[in-house]
């Protein structure tokens, strides 16, 4: 099949590649003239394993190519998937000009019969719209249908997860365009969930809700946990081992960030206030995700002090999370900025992300290393903020020599308590006390409390 791609982002790219290496002919276009000259150039514009081999691969084998032209682009496709950033915007609803303005010039150019299917994250009712601005913008009258096909990769195993997905989500209100995406996907042997384009575009909104309500039911777990002695993470194998519960998303740590969960938790819940409901629960985890990392904050200022002059702070990790360069709505980099506020000197690493970062953050206060070691040498206190599994087996023995106290303020859980305690430290994990700071352990909760009172989020 002849397919175009509009946006070559996280999304938009993975999905150009693995579309060509099926055998599809693709088109990737997108706005960007210098991400579209880097990827011609065969240089990936994001870090995702496996991506760079693929597209390698399908360009050099003629199945794949990019432009910065929409016309040229979608002139020969069967197929234009929209797969624009959809940000949140300062209403909390979905920001969705470049949905907009991409389906105007699809509209401008359309020169055939064509399924307009959009993949970017999108409110109920969007496609409705992107098929009036097409036909509003049409040169002369031609045939098209619209459809949504909400996707689900993650960033980190996106190369994987588009080719191994749990089911794909088709919606339209053609069977003509259904029959069309299901030839699409049908080798890859999953459910294929057909339905109607309000549903298709609610499903995907459903489902990043309910994971982002899964984690913070285990970070208020975590709360629990910690004032009533009990380990989160023994507490979340238990719960998970249960097939009617599953493992995944159950980890506790400093809140759920990213440019997905956030966004779209709070275009789901203003989605729902537009139809007069107020979704109480999404209500919650909004607030108490928004809480995670000030309680974190909050263990970290009741050691260390709130004013950090004169301190250099270790910090391992600024992704959103591990695999992934992304730093958007990064609680990482929130928290980088918290401490850099309280006056610290930070010593920061990321596998990845710390190019991302350095556009955000600049050099002020901050060191940019090249391992994780380097970080901890006279640091007054190790950060782990993001959940790297390299970190997890870094060298107890090697941080405590090289830290200037042996302090760990552990956001990912990344360490076993009893091993980093024996070892003669001083850990802050996620639901777990600290030995010997009942102070720190039990205020948290009250902290929030009092903050949600105050109005201050
Ligand atoms: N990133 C994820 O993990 C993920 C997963 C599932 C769904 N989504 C959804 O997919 C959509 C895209 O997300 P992303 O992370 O790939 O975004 P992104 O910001 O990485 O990529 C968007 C791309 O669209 C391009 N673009 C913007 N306006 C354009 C225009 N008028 N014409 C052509 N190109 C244009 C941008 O230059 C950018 O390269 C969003 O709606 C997101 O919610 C993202």
């Amino acid at each position: 099949m002849k397919l175009c791609v509009i946006g070559t982002g996280y999304v938009g790219l993975v999905g150009a590649a693995i579309f060509s290496d099926w055998g599809n002919t693709v088109f990737g276009v997108d706005i960007d003239e210098e991400k579209i000259k880097r990827i011609k150039a065969g240089e990936m514009p994001i870090y995702e394993p496996g991506l760079s081999e693929i597209v390698l691969k399908n360009i050099s084998e003629g199945r794949l190519s990019f432009t910065t032209s929409i016309a040229e682009g979608i002139k020969e496709a069967e197929i234009v998937f929209i797969c624009v950033g959809t940000p949140q915007s300062e209403t909390g609803a979905a920001d969705l000009s470049a949905v907009w303005t991409v389906a105007k010039e699809i509209g401008q150019n359309l020169n055939g019969y064509k399924v307009i299917v959009t993949k970017s994250t999108v409110p109920v009712g969007t496609n409705e719209k992107v098929k009036q601005i097409i036909t509003e913008n049409l040169a002369s009258p031609v045939e098209f249908d619209v459809a949504s096909n909400p996707e689900f990769l993650r960033e980190g195993s996106s190369v994987e997860d588009m080719q191994n997905t749990d089911r794909t989500v088709i919606g339209s209100d053609s069977p003509k365009a259904l029959e069309i995406l299901t030839s699409l996907y049908t080798h890859l042997g999953s459910p294929i969930v057909a339905t109607n384009l309000r549903s298709a575009e609610m499903i995907k909104y459903a489902a990043n809700a309910f994971l982002a309500t899964k984690i913070t039911f285990i970070n208020e777990m975590a709360q629990v946990c910690e004032k009533a002695g009990a380990d989160v993470t023994m507490v979340a194998k238990g719960m998970g081992l249960d097939k009617r519960i599953g493992s995944a998303f159950l980890r506790a740590g400093i809140g759920y960030g990213g440019s997905c969960f956030p966004k779209d938790v709070s275009a789901l819940y203003r989605t729902a206030t537009d139809h007069s409901y107020d979704f109480k629960l999404l209500r919650s985890v909004i607030e108490v995700n928004y809480g995670q990392k000030d309680l974190f904050m909050f263990k970290a200022t009741r050691f260390l002090g709130t004013n950090l002059n004169g301190k250099t702070l270790a910090i391992l990790g600024l992704a959103f999370k591990d695999n992934t360069d992304d730093i958007r709505d990064s609680v990482a980099v929130e928290i980088v900025k918290k401490l850099r506020g309280l006056g610290a000197q930070l010593k920061v690493y990321d596998p990845a992300a710390s190019d991302n970062a350095r556009k955000i953050l600049g050099d002020t206060s901050i060191t940019y290393c090249s391992n994780e070691y380097e970080t901890m040498e006279g640091a007054d206190a190790l950060f782990v903020l993001t959940e790297w599994k390299q970190f997890a087996v870094l060298d107890l023995a090697k941080i405590k020599s090289l830290l200037k106290q042996p302090v760990i303020f552990d956001g990912r859980n990344s360490f076993d308590k009893d091993t980093t305690e024996a070892q003669g430290f001083t850990y802050f994990a996620i639901g777990k006390r600290t030995n010997g700071l009942e102070k720190i352990n039990g205020a948290g909760n009250n902290y929030s409390a009092t903050l949600i009172k105050n109005g201050s989020h």
